[in-house]
């Protein structure tokens, strides 16, 4: 099987990747990643040299590379290349619109014109807005975006379930919760309190700190996303998460404590505007359908990812130290 997986060279594109390699070592894929700051070829450096694996730079906004890709012949494409943080998507959500939803449109167009078995939309829980104190996402919770990032990728939902309407196209769109683990980009709530707490920083909890997130190590992202890519029935929609629903700052004292550094760390700073107050999500439809079970609890996955990034620190050293100090000056003044 030939595969397409464009955000490559992001955190769970990457770890995707690993994902199927070791799990199918006879497929071939091909990563189409534009590199921008989230994107690290580090991440892939693992599979490099996998003679299956190959590796395009470039957007998946550029129609002409993307149908050269296509003409090379693709099975199944599975779309993660997106702009991912909200809180950029805040103060500048123009890129946001081009890639999350006009990407989606040029990959949704070639996989239609090439005849390609199977696309994948990774998509998230934040297209159905926030949640009061009781009660989950299901499948069928209307779409209500808050941000600009979430908005966005409920536009790139719109266009996958239309060309399946339409086009007859054989799609599936996966919506996850919160993930973590390796290669997450320390601008993100975990690693960013992993790497700050490590270098006894302060640790910037938005507002009260008791919004609500659902938990879900990458790797049974991972396994989920293998499962609708080969028996995911077509035009259909699949919610997948943990089951661990966390407060920010129970999820923060744990990093602290498994870190042995001081709660005195925790600073309240201005909240997110629109900040969405609780996520929870119902995964019983794909556990039920597709037979879909996580292997991690938020204990076990977090201590293995806070070892991670104790054992990768060149990795995230090479990280906060350069474009990415910019931005946090930036979000969080000096
Ligand atoms: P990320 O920001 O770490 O990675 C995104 C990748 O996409 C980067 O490698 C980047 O270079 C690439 N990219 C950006 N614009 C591109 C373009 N125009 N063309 C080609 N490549 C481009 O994001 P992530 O956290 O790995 O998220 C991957 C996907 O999963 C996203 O679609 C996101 O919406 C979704 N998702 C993320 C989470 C989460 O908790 N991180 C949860 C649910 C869903
Ligand atoms: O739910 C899935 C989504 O999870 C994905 O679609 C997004 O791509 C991904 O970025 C993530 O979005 P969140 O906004 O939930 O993740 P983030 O790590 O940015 O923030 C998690 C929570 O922590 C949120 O309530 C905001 C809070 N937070 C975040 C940062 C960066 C803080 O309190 N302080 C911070 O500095």
């Amino acid at each position: 099987m030939k595969l397409l997986v464009t955000g490559g060279a992001g955190f769970i594109g990457s770890n995707f990747v690993h994902y199927m390699l070791k799990k199918y070592p006879d497929y071939e894929i091909v990563v189409l990643d534009a590199l921008t700051y989230a994107g690290n070829l580090e991440n892939l450096k693992a599979v490099e040299q996998h003679t299956g694996f190959r590796f395009i730079k470039g957007s998946i906004t550029d129609a002409q590379l993307v149908d050269e890709i296509f003409q090379q012949g693709i099975d199944a494409v599975l779309n993660f290349a997106a702009e991912s943080h909200v809180d950029r998507s805040i103060s500048a959500p123009d890129i946001f619109v081009q890639t999350n939803v006009l990407g989606t449109q040029v990959l949704l167009e070639a996989a239609k014109k090439h005849n390609v078995s199977k696309y994948v939309q990774i998509s998230t829980d934040e297209v159905y807005g926030t949640l009061g104190p009781t009660g989950l996402f299901t499948e069928t919770t209307p779409l209500t975006p808050n941000s600009p990032y979430s908005a966005s990728k409920a536009g790139g939902d719109l266009l996958v379930r239309a060309y399946h309407e339409t086009y007859g196209l054989n799609v599936n769109i996966t919506r996850c919760s919160n993930n973590y683990g390796p290669y997450h980009f320390p601008e993100k709530l975990i690693p960013l309190m992993i790497t700050r707490a490590l270098n006894d920083q302060s640790l910037p909890v938005y507002g009260d700190g008791l919004q609500i997130r659902d938990w879900l190590h990458v790797e049974d992202h991972c396994s989920a996303i293998d499962l609708v890519l080969h028996n995911g029935k077509a035009g259909e929609v699949y919610n997948i998460g943990g089951n661990n629903e966390r407060t920010n700052l129970e999820l923060v004292r744990m990093i602290l404590k498994e870190l042995h550094k001081p709660e005195s760390l925790i600073e309240h700073v201005k909240d997110r505007p629109g900040h969405d107050r609780r996520y929870g999500i119902d995964a019983s439809k794909i556990t039920r359908e597709l037979s879909w079970q996580p292997r991690y609890t938020l204990e076990t996955g977090l201590k293995k990812t806070i070892q991670w990034y104790l054992d990768n620190e060149a990795w995230w050293q090479r990280i906060i130290s350069g474009e990415y100090r910019d931005y946090y000056r930036q979000q969080y003044g000096s």
